[in-house]
């Protein structure tokens, strides 16, 4: 019989067919439902602390990708929309201080894609482009960044990696950790975070920590992006929440997680979106969902199992952050990382309402040990 390639040899050939995308699937999909569950299963608590949808199964399945998308392009909501529109002017101002020669980039959640397009097409222009690996839990937002992402750009398809894995677990990053060097060797990798995802995270600063320590090497670049506030009083917190309440794109974004894992009949006008301050570091959001019927209910979830959800018990959406600059430069320092760069960007605001902006940056890994004395920010 004829010598034969083996088929993951064959695919850079298959991958001449602009139909077919390749990605890497690095975990069961079964044990992330049993995630959901758990979380739709927690007790009662009319605060907005018990059941809850963490970040990550906001955007996995289709419905969910095609309301995010839909949610970024809302008048309504002027977050994401500014913050992809401004993207490529507030890039430009920090790749300069990237490091010569090849780069690789690895986007952690790259969302609709708009914005890895942009870095990717700074990068081709110099002739710079490595290899890309965009990393989300949603296997059909990573088909859709793609898409996006390379328009126009002379990135050879067998360059491209996508990889369907939730980066907030441990050994989920050392797998990671391990995948991208064994693809990329010793030149150096843009990792990105952008979008204020970190701060859909209840443990921010701790999962900015582990990216840190499982995946950047010296020679590595982080991109973060995050939401930022000059305010910090209760006006600011409920100003901040309004940005969310306004949008019915983002309300049927945020909804559409229950509708794919509970049989609810959603009422929109049982969504609340809540402004908290958190300490002197951040405005805290959470987008609540409350029984407002008067009487209990059922909820049903994946595995068939049935949930109490009395009246005025509630189940969390989604969780965001404003960071003040105390925030960040504490969250900065305990997660080991420098700043190497930075653009600050106020954002869309009322003439009287509270200074809302985007800061982008660009960090390096620190030296592993805290700065001498005492941390100010403690
Ligand atoms: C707020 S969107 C940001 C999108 C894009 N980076 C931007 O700035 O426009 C968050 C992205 O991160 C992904 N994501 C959220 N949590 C995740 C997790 N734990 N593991 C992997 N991907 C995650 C989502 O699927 C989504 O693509």
């Amino acid at each position: 019989m004829a010598e034969r390639d083996q088929a993951v040899h064959r695919i850079p050939e298959v991958l001449r067919d602009a139909g077919w995308t390749v990605c890497l699937v690095g975990e069961e999909q079964s044990g992330k439902l049993a995630q959901v569950t758990a979380g739709l299963r927690r007790g009662p608590d009319p605060s907005g602390s018990g059941k809850l949808i963490t970040s990550g199964f906001s955007y996995w399945g289709l419905e969910s990708t095609v309301a995010w998308a839909h949610a970024c392009n809302d008048l309504y909501y002027p977050v994401m929309r500014e913050s992809i529109a401004s993207f490529s002017r507030r890039w430009r101002g920090l790749s300069e201080r990237l490091p010569d020669g090849p780069l690789h980039y690895v986007s952690l959640g790259p969302g609709t894609g708009q914005k890895d397009q942009a870095l990717l097409r700074s990068l081709d222009s110099r002739g710079r482009c490595g290899c890309y690996i965009p990393v989300d839990v949603s296997a059909e937002m990573l088909r859709l960044a793609q898409r996006e992402a390379l328009q126009h750009l002379h990135v050879p398809a067998a360059d491209v990696l996508p990889v369907q894995l939730d980066f907030s677990m441990p050994a989920n990053l050392d797998r990671l950790g391990t995948l991208i060097r064994r693809t990329v060797g010793s030149e150096p990798v843009v990792y990105s975070l952008l979008g204020n995802t970190l701060a859909n995270f209840d443990s921010d600063t701790q999962l900015l920590a582990l990216l840190a320590e499982k995946l950047l090497r010296p020679q590595d670049r982080f991109l973060l992006e995050v939401a930022s506030t000059a305010g910090q009083d209760e006006a600011a917190a409920r100003a901040a929440a309004q940005e969310y309440e306004n949008s019915p794109r983002f309300r049927e974004f945020v909804t559409s997680a229950l509708l794919q894992y509970t049989d609810l009949q959603i009422d929109m006008n049982s969504l609340t979106c809540e402004g908290l301050v958190e300490d002197d570091r951040a405005l805290k959001i959470k987008v609540i969902y409350r029984n407002r019927t008067g009487s209990e209910l059922q909820l049903t979830l994946p595995d068939r199992s049935t949930v109490r959800f009395p009246d005025q018990d509630t189940i969390r959406l989604l969780l965001s952050r404003k960071y003040t600059r105390t925030g960040l430069e504490k969250m900065l320092v305990d997660a080991r990382v420098t700043t190497v760069g930075e653009t600050h960007e106020a954002g869309h605001t009322a003439f009287d309402g509270p200074a809302f902006g985007m800061t982008l940056l660009l960090l390096a890994p620190g030296d592993g040990t805290r700065p001498a004395g005492p941390n100010p920010f403690d």
